[in-house]
């Protein structure tokens, strides 16, 4: 099965040695010097088109025969605390068609990152734009390695962008089951009945819709690798069922299928690295819908963990089909289990869409992740999982409510509600992200994005090396 790429990635990087036009990316600290060393006509052209290295400024010097010749591309102060590191992401919107290659350039591998990922378009429903400036690549850093997680984050991107009309549980399925197939790993499914018997959660919520619900079950790598799961909630859309979402908060929700996106991105990282570790990775994929078999409020459900839970709340549904798929995850007692998910509306409130909550019990693992996050140029932001608030969790009827029904800390008490799904795993890391980006900035376009992959990745490197 081949994947559909309904992007334009500047189709990666060019071989090293391709004749290309310089691009100086220059910090305020040296770009006197490098000023000093222009021929005398670019230094003059540049002082006349007011060229100074403030963060993403750029100008296109001409050389004697009026062809373009060097380009000169402004970074700021790139010690100071707001220095953006995927400021070259700009580049590919800002050059003319073309050959570049990357001169003066103290971060050269984060500046091919960054200019691949900001060269992504999603052109599934559009004539594809003309092809524009390439980067060739830089000497010294891992070109493949860096193609592979641009590609990689451009998969998950694909997906969020897909709406819902085109991409429903199936459509998920179809991914999981491509990139499986380009890397050797075997995809399991549970639909229908078999749904309805091992994970009743992901069956109540995804019920409704005239699109089956089902659970993807990926494994890749060797037996013996250590155990690594990743858990990513496949909602193709959310209209909050019956206590249905108004239409404001409805209109982005073919992005709540952003874990799941996270998930598979991540995935294929790791798949594409070859690391030395057995993978797993698990979708609950559903559409949250409306009709009259639909999961009610009030409705007390059963787990496959065999806790049961009241439905406080229809739109509460990430958290519920993730329990069933991290009670599934955690009876092999993963060495690692990571899950991705849209889960909370409050997550976005505390940190805003740019900064995903990450929630851990393990102080250590905590520590690896916000390192793995900066050296990735993927930031998070740990949460508290406050264990006193999973009384507000409770339920007269059943072991746990899905909702606290009060207004606070809703991202910490669905984190908590996880948690109860997955007690012998002592590696558990929950991300609640957002998966979107509202405005476009260096590197990262406007619309679906991809969070936390590049960072679990970094992560999963760090922790299983190939040996
Ligand atoms: N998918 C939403 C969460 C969401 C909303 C993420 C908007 C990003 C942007 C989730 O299924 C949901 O509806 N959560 C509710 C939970 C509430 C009913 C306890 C929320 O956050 O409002
Ligand atoms: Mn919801
Ligand atoms: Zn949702």
């Amino acid at each position: 099965m081949t994947e559909p790429a309904h992007h334009h990635l500047a189709a990666g990087l060019l071989p090293a040695g391709t004749p290309a036009i310089p691009v100086s990316l220059v910090s305020t600290t040296d770009w006197p010097t490098l000023e000093s060393g222009l021929d005398a006509p670019q230094r003059v052209y540049a002082a006349a088109v007011g060229f100074a290295p403030k963060p993403g400024q750029v100008a296109l010097l001409p050389g004697p025969d009026g062809s373009l010749s060097r380009v000169l591309f402004g970074l700021g102060e790139t010690g100071a605390a707001g220095h953006d590191r995927l400021l070259a992401g700009k580049l590919p919107g800002l050059l003319p068609p073309g050959a570049y290659a990357l001169a003066d350039c103290a971060e050269p591998a984060e500046a091919a990152l960054a200019w691949l990922l900001g060269a992504y378009r999603f052109e599934r429903y559009r004539k594809p734009g003309p092809e524009g400036a390439r980067l060739v690549a830089p000497d010294g850093v891992d070109a493949a390695g860096i193609a592979r997680i641009a590609r990689a984050v451009a998969l998950g991107r694909d997906l969020v962008n897909t709406p819902a009309n085109d991409l429903g549980p199936a459509e998920i399925e179809a991914a999981a089951r491509a990139l499986a197939a380009r890397h050797g790993a075997t995809v399991a499914v549970v639909l229908g009945e078999d749904l309805a018997r091992d994970f009743p959660l992901i069956h109540a919520v995804g019920v409704a819709s005239p699109r089956p619900p089902r659970l993807i079950d990926l494994t890749w790598g060797p037996v013996d690798g250590p155990r690594v799961t990743l858990v990513g909630k496949g909602v193709a859309f959310d209209t909050g069922g019956l206590d249905l979402k108004p239409s404001a908060g409805m209109l982005l929700m073919k992005k709540d299928m952003g874990g799941a996106a996270a998930a598979l991105s991540a995935a294929d990282m790791v798949m594409g690295a070859g690391l030395r570790l057995r993978l797993r990775l698990l979708i609950p994929a559903v559409e949250n819908a409306v009709s009259g078999n639909a999961f009610r409020p009030g409705d007390v459900l059963a787990s496959r963990a065999g806790l049961t839970v009241e439905v406080g709340n229809t739109d509460a549904e990430g958290r519920l089909i993730l329990a069933d798929a991290l009670a599934l995850a955690d009876a092999e007692d993963p060495d690692l289990l990571i899950d991705f998910a849209t889960l909370t509306g409050a997550a976005r409130v505390a940190l805003g869409p740019d900064l995903p909550a990450f929630f851990t019990e393990d102080d250590a693992l905590a520590g690896e992740i916000a390192a793995a996050g900066l050296a990735a140029i993927d930031p998070v932001w740990r949460m508290p999982l406050h264990a006193p608030y999973a009384s507000l969790l409770a339920s007269k009827v059943a072991d746990l409510n899905n909702v606290s029904g009060g207004p606070f800390a809703g991202a910490i008490t669905a984190a908590l509600f996880l948690r109860r799904f997955a007690p012998r795993t002592k590696r558990h890391v929950h991300f609640d992200l957002y998966g979107w980006n509202p405005a476009a900035k260096p590197g990262r376009p406007e619309g679906g994005e991809v969070q936390t992959a590049r960072l679990v990745h970094h992560l999963l490197t760090a922790r299983y090396a190939a040996a």
